[in-house]
């Protein structure tokens, strides 16, 4: 009895480390796809980049064409990439506003892994909430995915191909 426990333990052992390990490949998400509590409680994430003030390149994207916005951007849980790309899950807010309130608007992007754009690196684009839920327009629809706002976001974003479509981290 002692040696069959002798001999099995370790086996057991060596058979429940190999089983976890495939299993925790296997638990690698291949898509993530954002629903409306992705983006809440977005201002208790990480504020990685403020920036202040006009930028010619931004037009009136993000209000980067009124001296007083501000554009404040939250990377969920600190997220970096890992190696030349974000994880798939990664969640990035940027939340713009000017003084006189005319500003006043929050986009975000997900990866969403997948090929659902593999040509621009699966990304979804999104308009939120002020609580962070993705918003609805004028014809009821989710303002979400690569062809929001006629495909502007990701065409524009396409500036930043080089570092994973991502221009500030
Ligand atoms: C005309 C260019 C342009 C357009 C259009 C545009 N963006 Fe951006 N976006 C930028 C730039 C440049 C930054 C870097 C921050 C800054 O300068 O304000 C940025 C930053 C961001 C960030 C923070 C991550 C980063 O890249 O640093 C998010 C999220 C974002 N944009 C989402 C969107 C979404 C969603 C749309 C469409 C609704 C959109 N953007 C449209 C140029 C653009």
């Amino acid at each position: 009895m002692r040696r069959f426990t002798l001999t099995i333990l370790p086996m057991l052992f060596l058979f429940l480390a190999v089983g976890f390990q495939s299993c925790q490949k296997d638990d690698e998400p291949k898509e993530f796809i954002a629903d409306d509590n992705t983006f809440a409680n977005f201002d208790t994430w990480s504020l990685d980049v403020t920036k202040q003030g006009m930028d010619p390149s931004l037009g009136a994207a993000h209000g980067g064409n009124d001296s007083t916005t501000v554009r404040k951007i939250y990377f969920k849980d600190g997220v970096k990439r890992s190696g030349d790309e974000y994880p798939i899950g990664a969640t990035i807010l940027k939340y713009s506003y000017n003084s006189n309130g005319q500003v006043n608007v929050r986009t975000g992007m997900v990866k969403r892994g997948n090929n659902f754009d593999a040509e621009h690196n699966n990304w979804e684009y999104f308009v939120l909430m002020p609580d962070g839920k993705i918003a609805t327009d004028a014809d009821g629809n989710k303002m979400r995915g690569v062809q929001l706002m006629n495909g502007a976001c990701v065409s524009c974003h396409s500036g930043a191909s080089s570092k994973d479509y991502i221009f500030t981290k």
